[in-house]
């Protein structure tokens, strides 16, 4: 992929995978909007790589929208990295009941619809169809990290996405 010049936007891109993904495509000349709900962090890196921040809960479609919007007034947006996630572990019945609906409900809303969200195809934001689409958060969940639950998000929800639709496969990047 040519980065040299070519918009990037990195989820979760204040800390973590998303920072480093970040760092790297600055230093092979890309520019970066780094979209993320940690906006002290965000800030930071993204004055520091010369780039944008954009506050952004990726599980909510206007916010999203949003991201997108800013990284496409930078310029072609070539890459669409999603390393937003959570990664909370709990025993489907533990020594203190069972487990808790939200907590579930929270990480599929982050880490498979927010990555749905920003996808070319799917979600409320439109990104171009040549974008090249990755992303990472959630991959511990399908082996069960903790001896928690095997929850069925990122991974296992965007193949079955894929699947039907035969179009961007980013679950093969996930
Ligand atoms: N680090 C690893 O080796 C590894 C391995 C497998 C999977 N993962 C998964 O990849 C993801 C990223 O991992 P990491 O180590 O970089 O974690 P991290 O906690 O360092 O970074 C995650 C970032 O996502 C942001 N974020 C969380 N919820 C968000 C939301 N709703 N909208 C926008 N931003 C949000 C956080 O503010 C944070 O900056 C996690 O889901 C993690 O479970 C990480």
């Amino acid at each position: 992929m040519d980065i040299q010049d070519n918009v990037f936007l990195v989820t979760g891109g204040a800390s973590g995978l998303g920072a480093a993904t970040a760092q790297l495509i600055r230093n092979h000349g890309g520019k970066v909007i780094l979209a993320d709900m940690n906006e002290a962090g965000g800030e930071k890196l993204a004055k520091e790589l010369g780039g944008v921040f954009v506050k952004c809960d990726v599980s909510r479609e206007e916010d999203g929208q949003r991201a997108v919007e800013a990284a496409t007034q930078l310029g072609s947006l070539r890459g669409l990295v999603n390393c937003a996630g959570i990664a909370p572990t709990a025993k489907t019945v533990g020594k203190d009941g069972p487990h808790v609906l939200d907590l579930f409900a929270n990480t599929i809303g982050v880490n498979l619809i927010g990555t749905f969200n920003i996808d070319p195809a799917g979600g409320g934001c439109h990104v171009e169809e040549r974008t090249e689409c990755c992303g990472r958060a959630g991959r511990d969940r399908e082996h069960g990290v903790g001896g928690g639950l095997r929850w069925p998000d990122r991974p296992g929800g965007l193949r079955s996405i894929e699947r039907r639709r035969g179009g961007h496969d980013f679950a093969d990047h996930a």
